[in-house]
């Protein structure tokens, strides 16, 4: 796998690949932070006049209406603003007319291309990783970049198959996420604490299960730690847990072969006879792990802080790893989106900007995409 500044860009025509799938709420964009992660890389090709053509996707397409709920064009006005010169937006990410306008695209121009997932309906080409597709979008340039490392754990033909047709590499984000990531995968120092909060055991279970035989502790939060007091026996009502009789017996085998580990909550903020969030004297019985820890990875929050009757145990857990100053890696689309909302940005030592991508990362030590990306 090369690296962005260790092949010769000046003057090229790029197709580069972003992950520009940022949450949307009535087609306003209510976190920028993954445009804003890729200015470096756009500012240094800028620096060198390459022209840009810009991929990514935004959301699912399982339909015609999808399409218009997961336009890019909100994304092109932000993009504008952040990078400080004019972005256009080619509301097409496929066929002559596309072609026609980048290739006359001049040098140091930016364009963005519409949702490459747009080519998922009604034919699934770009998530099965169709090469004729592939083949086409490297057919916009000369040179291959890709920097969408929350898209790297997908093969996907604007993540993965464009490589076989173009020389390639990977932008400043990739090559930042990867090198800061590494210490969670090889070599890590104890004692090592985990903290896996959020909504589902079920997307979770092969992270807890790879990082089980590797950390210290686990520390629980969210529907996860409600999945594990079900499977423990507890009445835990209506909470988010899980139902699936099978993922509940394999948490009980877990909390007894490594019980010594998995830390679970001892107090909660109910409502209606629900846990929606973790309470006080649990964030101290956790503070006191991590007081002891060397290094942190946490994913996930204590519950519902999108709700303001609910934060207060994801601030406080905050608050006190902060306090720790350990270092702690943050990971996942919620965590970090807590973390920019209770002010905790520049407090930890790394914040990942993928979600699967990074879990995926942390629990196999490699990634779908990047493996074509290493050819
Ligand atoms: C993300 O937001 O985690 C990435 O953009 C991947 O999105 P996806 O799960 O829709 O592939």
């Amino acid at each position: 796998m090369k690296n962005i500044d260790s092949i010769d860009l000046k003057n090229k025509k790029v197709v580069i690949r972003l992950d520009y799938n940022v949450p949307m709420d009535n087609n306003v964009i209510s976190d920028n932070s993954k445009i804003v992660k890729t200015i470096p890389t756009l500012k240094y090709l800028l620096d060198n006049n390459c022209r840009i053509c810009i991929l990514s996707h935004l959301g699912r397409i399982k339909s015609e209406e999808d399409k218009e709920k997961n336009t890019l064009k909100y994304v092109a006005q932000e993009l504008a603003n952040l990078l400080e010169v004019p972005v256009k937006f080619v509301d097409e990410c496929y066929g002559d007319e596309v072609k026609k306008i980048v290739d006359e695209a001049l040098n140091g121009e930016v364009l963005l291309l519409e949702n490459t997932r747009y080519m998922d309906y009604p034919e699934k080409l770009e998530s099965n990783n169709d090469l004729d597709l592939a083949k086409y979008w490297a057919s916009l340039g000369e040179v291959y970049i890709n920097d969408a490392f929350g898209t790297l754990h997908r093969a996907h033909a604007s993540t993965a198959g464009i490589a076989k047709f173009l020389p390639h590499a990977v932008g400043f984000l990739v090559a930042k996420e990867l090198s800061n990531l590494n210490i969670l995968i090889k070599d890590t120092p104890h004692p090592f604490t985990v903290f896996m909060g959020g909504a589902k055991v079920d997307d979770k279970l092969k992270i807890i299960k790879t990082l089980l035989p590797k950390c210290d502790y686990l520390l629980l939060g969210g529907g996860i730690a409600n999945s594990f007091l079900k499977a423990r026996g507890a009445n835990v009502g209506e909470s988010l847990a899980t139902n699936d009789e099978e993922i509940l017996k394999e948490l009980k085998d877990l909390m007894v072969k490594y019980k010594e580990k998995i830390v679970l909550p001892v107090d909660f903020t109910m409502d209606d006879g629900a846990i929606y969030d973790l309470g006080l004297k649990t964030i101290d019985l956790y503070q006191k792990y991590i007081n002891e820890s060397n290094i942190i990875f946490v994913n996930g929050t204590c519950g519902k802080f999108e709700d303001e009757r609910f934060t207060e145990g994801t601030k406080e857990l905050l608050r006190v790893l902060k306090e720790s100053g350990k270092d702690v890696y943050i990971g996942g689309g919620d965590t970090a989106s807590s973390v920019k909302k209770f002010g905790y940005e520049d407090a930890f030592k790394f914040i990942s900007s993928g979600g699967g991508a990074t879990l995926e990362y942390i629990a196999d030590g490699k990634l779908e995409a990047l493996e074509w990306l290493d050819k």
